[in-house]
């Protein structure tokens, strides 16, 4: 057995920079720190347009929010219909893996746009049923007549939301909604590009956001926002967790370059929300005051490299505050990210190719006889 040679090409680790489709969805600019949802600003979406008008706009390019309100309604009815037949899947412990396991159950709906609201709306639907069922309660049914974010709350929290409460859920889900070819968009666009379907699109890309790289890090944001406690320890808290090799959840990003835009339109959300006196705890200060030291030490650690806060960070601080449990922070990024899975399923069914690329075989080769 021989090694083989390296070949000269460079291999693109992560796929860093790698241009793989064109998209009208969305533009990320790092540099700039500025996020385009087709054509609109995420600032002039967030808080300013309902989750249902932002799924219209991904999916069909225009804000057209009562189609798609009344659509979203009917699949949560549908969808709560249904939870009788998904067995143990919401019994687990962990609620990507419940989403993942009841997801997995559905089959695309009859046409491709009742597919793209029937998996919109069941995804809240069984986010809230297991959120429940963890809690040790009954599922909430969905209520036809409220918003997708009002309702969602309600079932999530089991609980009834303030309108300053389902208005703060509403931003959030309109933030986050679509954010160009992540990993987990991306994972949706593997699995469409073979011709597979968009259930199976939908449940990879869910496995692809479970993980704490990606969607998987508000959780532990809050976490570390408990153990620092108050801002005069947040400096030697954050110095040795990165002495001991840890990273700092909710800072970094793979594009951004500045502060990820997000990351102000939802510490304004909470700024709103905390101002209305709805907000579940004030947590808002010691977040602003940790995010200012992890900046400070991350710059003095990587001096070459701009590691500011990323979305998660006020995601968790916003979640929190509307009175959701650090266990449902990634399901309910899911309800929001399904809407941009889909239109990205469905750009790549339009105009995309399969998505093969190559790995250079770096392992043994038999001599040639
Ligand atoms: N805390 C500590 N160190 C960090 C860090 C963080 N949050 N983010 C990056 N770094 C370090 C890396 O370990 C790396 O150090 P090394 O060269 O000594 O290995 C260096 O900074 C450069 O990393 P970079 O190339 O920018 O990271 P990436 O593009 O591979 O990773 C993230 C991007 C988002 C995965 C990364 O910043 C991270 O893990 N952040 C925390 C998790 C998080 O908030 N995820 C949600 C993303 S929206």
């Amino acid at each position: 057995m021989k090694t083989t040679e390296a070949a000269q090409e460079a291999v693109h680790e992560g796929l860093d920079g790698v241009i793989v489709a064109n998209t009208q969805l969305s533009k990320v600019d790092g540099a700039l720190g500025r996020l385009v949802i087709r054509g609109y600003d995420v600032e002039a979406l967030a808080g300013e347009l309902p989750f249902e008008a932002v799924c219209s706009l991904l999916w069909w390019g225009k804000a057209q929010p009562e189609a798609v309100r009344d659509a979203l309604a009917a699949a949560r009815v549908q969808a709560f219909a249904a939870l009788d037949t998904l067995g143990d899947a919401l019994a687990a412990c962990d609620g990507m893996e419940a989403l993942r396991a009841a997801l997995a159950h559905r089959v695309e709906g009859e046409t491709p746009t009742a597919t793209l609201t029937q998996l919109t709306g069941a995804l809240a639907v069984f986010a809230g049923a297991w959120a429940r069922i963890q809690a040790g309660e009954r599922p909430v049914a969905p209520d036809p007549g409220r918003g997708h974010a009002e309702d969602t709350l309600r079932m999530l929290t089991g609980r009834e939301p303030t309108p300053a409460q389902a208005r703060a859920l509403d931003a959030y889900l309109a933030t986050v909604a679509e954010h160009g070819m992540n990993a987990s968009t991306f994972a949706a666009r593997v699995v469409a590009s073979t011709g597979s379907d968009a259930v199976s699109a939908v449940v990879a890309a869910l496995g692809a956001l479970k993980g704490p790289l990606h969607g998987g890090a508000p959780g532990p944001v809050l976490d570390m926002l408990d153990a620092i406690a108050r801002p005069e320890a947040a400096a030697s808290w954050l110095e040795a967790e990165l002495s001991a090799g840890r990273r700092i959840m909710g800072m970094g990003h793979r594009i951004y370059r500045v502060r990820d835009p997000r990351a102000a339109v939802l510490e304004r959300a909470v700024e709103t929300l905390e101002s209305s006196g709805d907000a579940v705890g004030h947590r808002l200060p010691l977040a602003r005051a940790v995010e200012e030291a992890a900046g400070e030490a991350l710059r003095a650690r990587y001096p070459q490299r701009s590691l500011e806060a990323n979305v998660e960070f006020y995601t968790a601080v916003l979640l929190d505050a509307i009175g959701l449990d650090r266990t449902h922070f990634t399901p309910t990024f899911a309800i929001a990210r399904v809407a941009g899975w889909l239109a990205h399923v469905t750009e790549q069914r339009e105009r995309g190719r399969l998505i093969r690329p190559v790995a250079r075989y770096v392992g043994p080769v038999p001599s040639a006889a």
